[in-house]
């Protein structure tokens, strides 16, 4: 899955022979997911037409302030457009925009709608090999750049002029895997291994009877979502769940048993950077497991128990660079038996979700929690869908590591 799936871009066009390469970059930004608008300055449409625009990106295309020959026609807000974005890319850039946005002059709808964007703005420029060379050309580069805009530098190649040289546009592809790219390499937990356990675990009595209990593994798949939406490579360790996750930055790991979820967590711990162990590992298992399906019998019967290991605690042991985040779920005295845990088991932050809340705990969408850290500083969140609290515990153990 592209990072541009479900992200709204804005293409603002302006007047190069290059616009005609905008019909395929908006057909690659709708691929990679991304929902697009296409603004232009008045000259462009003279290299590709608003109709090929609109039709490619599903959005009505402008480029004036208004129509002045339509009477109900409406104010095209260029706030509201650049509010929008969550990307904007001015491709082409010439040498005529870029001059103008770096000198803050409005006199089209691109120019006022670049002024008010506040997300990231990336730049295509291309030109003439001359006009790319000239000192006011690389003038507007350095200032557009000191604004913090991204440059997708101009490629060399044979240009519109027959001349060769440096000022040719890149390559739609190549534009949409820079502006990937790049956008990977801003996300806060790139170059981060999060380890995450999830759901319950069963614990065998014969070949077809188990120990187990309620968890869904909801809280787990939402934690491994954000955090992967975050940059971070996920390693999720999940017990029997029906829940399913499909992102290029997760690897999940079925397991069934707590001493399954146990060995397949200290293969990888040592190399994470992030633990999270969300998931209800069951506390006992059966002392014997019966080779043969135990038949019935008019007597009662007895299953000796025995304590599976903490995982949890275990970790926490031996743990050196690692971030360890537990869960507790309690049922009385939440805050005390929660900070218990957290010293108990050597963690540096645990998550509190207590059963007397409604709407919190086992196989429900929602959840409200308390975090607390190893500083025994508590915040209680609201109730949220499990996606929501799994973002706020993400940014917290953010704040924390960059602490
Ligand atoms: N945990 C674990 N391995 C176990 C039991 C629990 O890794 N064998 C982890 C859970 O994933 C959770 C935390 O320990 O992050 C706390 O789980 P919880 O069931 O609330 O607490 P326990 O330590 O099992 O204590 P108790 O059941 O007595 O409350």
């Amino acid at each position: 899955m592209s990072i541009l799936s479900g992200k709204k871009v804005l293409l603002a066009i302006s007047a190069g022979i290059a616009a005609y390469k905008t019909a395929s970059l908006v057909r690659l930004f709708i691929k990679s997911g991304a929902e697009v608008k296409v603004i232009m300055t008045p000259a462009s449409k003279d290299f590709i037409t608003p109709l090929t625009l609109s039709t490619l990106s599903k959005n009505p295309v402008e480029s004036t302030f208004y129509d002045k020959d339509d009477e109900n026609e409406l104010w095209n807000n260029h706030v509201d457009l650049g509010l929008w974005a969550d990307i904007m890319l001015v491709a082409p850039a010439t040498a005529n925009t870029m001059s103008k946005m770096a000198n803050g002059t409005c006199d089209n709808l691109v120019l006022a709608t670049y002024l008010s964007a506040k997300c990231p703005v990336y730049f295509a420029p291309a030109m003439d090999l001359d006009m790319y060379k000239h000192p006011s050309t690389k003038n507007s580069l350095a200032q557009l750049q000191g604004f913090g805009n991204v440059l997708i530098p101009a490629t060399s190649g044979e240009l519109a002029s027959g001349l060769i040289g440096e000022g040719r546009m890149a390559e739609p592809e190549d534009i949409v895997s820079f502006i990937e790219n790049d956008m990977l390499s801003k996300l806060p937990l790139r170059g981060k291994k999060v380890l995450i356990t999830a759901g319950p675990t069963y614990e065998a009595i014969d070949p077809v009877r188990f120990i187990g209990n309620h968890s869904t593994g909801k809280m787990g798949f939402a934690l491994a979502k954000s955090a992967a939406n975050l940059g971070a490579e996920v390693l999720l360790i999940t017990g029997p769940t029906s829940q399913q996750i499909l992102h290029s930055f997760i690897h999940t790991i079925h397991i069934t048993s707590a001493q399954e979820m146990y060995d397949a967590v200290h293969k990888e711990f040592a190399n994470v950077d992030i633990g999270i162990l969300s998931a209800a590992v069951a506390d006992y298992k059966p002392k014997n497991v019966a080779s043969q399906k135990i038949k019935k019998t008019d007597h009662s019967l007895e299953i000796q128990l025995t304590p599976t290991k903490d995982i949890l605690a275990s970790l926490g042991a031996i743990k050196k660079h690692q971030f360890l985040v537990g869960f507790a779920l309690e049922t009385n005295n939440e805050i005390e038996n929660a900070i218990g845990k957290l010293q108990r088991k050597n963690l540096n932050m645990i998550v509190l979700n207590s059963l007397q809340d409604k709407g919190a705990g086992f196989a429900k969408d929602t959840n409200k929690v308390t975090i607390i850290d190893a500083d025994l500083h508590e915040k209680t969140f609201g109730l949220k869908s499990k996606n929501s609290v799994a973002n706020d515990i993400m940014n917290e153990i953010l704040q924390k590591i960059n602490a």
